[in-house]
């Protein structure tokens, strides 16, 4: 049995088979109606959100499941007071798998410790959400037809964009990936992605200008610049503007460029590009509940398959460390021990949230 955290708890070839399921899937949805009848899955979502709840939520009602959950951490024990260990400990007995959102980086990894079910990372603060990722690859495989030898330029908030984070790591493994990252200086991408990408060799490039390298790109990920994760309002009122993709831009693109975003759009889409055929983001959101029903079957059958506990080995506690990051997990629950890997001699990373100390 296993927990999704991050892209990388599939392998290359076995997001082929979750990817191939959902072709399978849009294509004769009758065939995959009463496929979990009798299962639940618990959406706990600590933190709004629209389309990924409700599409893991239509996906588990369209393979003939239930569901169950909460939309919001004011409407949960979170409020009194109740960590995230001890929630997935309740409902764990009212659910077969949980899709988990939750504010803090790292929370979605604590939550894997202590369930004795599947837990799906829904987005975890600023650091990952694997299954927009999932989202992302189905709607570059079905629209380009490949996931290697690509250029994909990513704008925006690189710093606080989980979506971004979670796609470099998925598309580092494919060949040929060329990366264009467009973003402010502040809102470059975090040093553990940019290691990621280093020691990975990728073919990559950090600039400020979207005009001057739209051109290059196959594949264009615009994002909203993440209000909720700054720190103070002057430094968002200042970036939240910079990139505004419009019809003009689009016109220094491939004619077969698409565009992707993972929604909600505030200001960095003109709405006359949506009526531009290369305008993708639409279609992708509906992609987005038949790469989740994919995956809610797949992790189902496996858990039936092959039942038991799958929980991480982690390293061990530290008592002299601690995560300087301001939005990890550690900061905000008891009883969750610092805990560190080694990357380098001298340098350690948070195991919750992976920011280096
Ligand atoms: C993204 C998220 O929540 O990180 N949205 C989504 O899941 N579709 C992107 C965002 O909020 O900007």
């Amino acid at each position: 049995m296993r927990h999704v955290i991050s892209p990388l708890d599939f392998s290359v070839e076995e997001i082929g088979q979750l990817l191939a399921l959902a072709d399978e899937i849009i294509a004769n949805p009758a065939a995959y109606a009463h496929k979990c009848a009798g299962k639940k899955l618990a959406t706990l979502f600590f933190e709004p959100s629209t389309r990924t709840r409700l599409s893991f939520e239509a996906a588990m009602l369209e393979l003939g499941g239930q569901v169950l959950g909460f939309s919001s951490a004011s409407s949960s024990s979170a409020t009194k007071g109740e960590s995230v260990a001890d929630t997935v400990r309740i409902v764990q007995n009212y659910a077969d798998i949980i899709a988990m959102r939750h504010p803090k980086e790292g929370a979605a990894a604590v939550a894997r410790q202590f369930a004795r079910v599947p837990v799906i990372n829904a987005g975890d603060g600023g650091h990952l959400h694997p299954t927009q990722t999932l989202t992302d690859l189905l709607t570059i495989h079905r629209l380009k037809g490949r996931l290697s030898h690509l250029t994909v330029g990513l704008c925006g908030d690189l710093k606080f964009g989980r979506t971004v984070h979670s796609l470099i790591r998925a598309m580092l493994r494919y060949e040929g990936v060329r990366f264009v990252l467009v973003s402010p200086r502040e809102l470059q991408v975090p040093a553990y992605i940019r290691t990621e990408m280093e020691a990975a060799g990728a073919d990559f490039v950090q600039v400020e200008s979207l005009e001057e390298h739209i051109a290059e790109m196959d594949v264009l990920y615009m994002t909203r610049v993440q209000q909720e994760r700054f720190a103070n309002v002057e430094d968002y009122l200042r970036l939240k503007d910079v990139y505004i993709l419009d019809a003009a831009k689009m016109a220094l693109a491939k004619p077969d460029m698409i565009v992707l975003h993972p929604l909600p759009r505030v200001n960095e889409i003109a709405h006359e590009v949506d009526d531009d055929p290369r305008a993708v983001y639409f279609r992708q959101a509906l992609f987005g509940k038949y790469v989740r029903m994919a995956l809610i079957l797949t992790l189902l059958e496996e858990a039936e398959a092959r039942p038991g506990l799958a929980r991480a080995e982690l390293p061990a506690a530290s008592d002299t460390l601690v995560c300087r990051n301001p939005h990890c997990i550690t900061t905000a629950e008891n009883g969750i021990r610092q805990r560190f890997v080694q990357t380098a001699p001298g340098r350690w990373r948070c195991a919750w949230c992976e920011h280096d100390v």
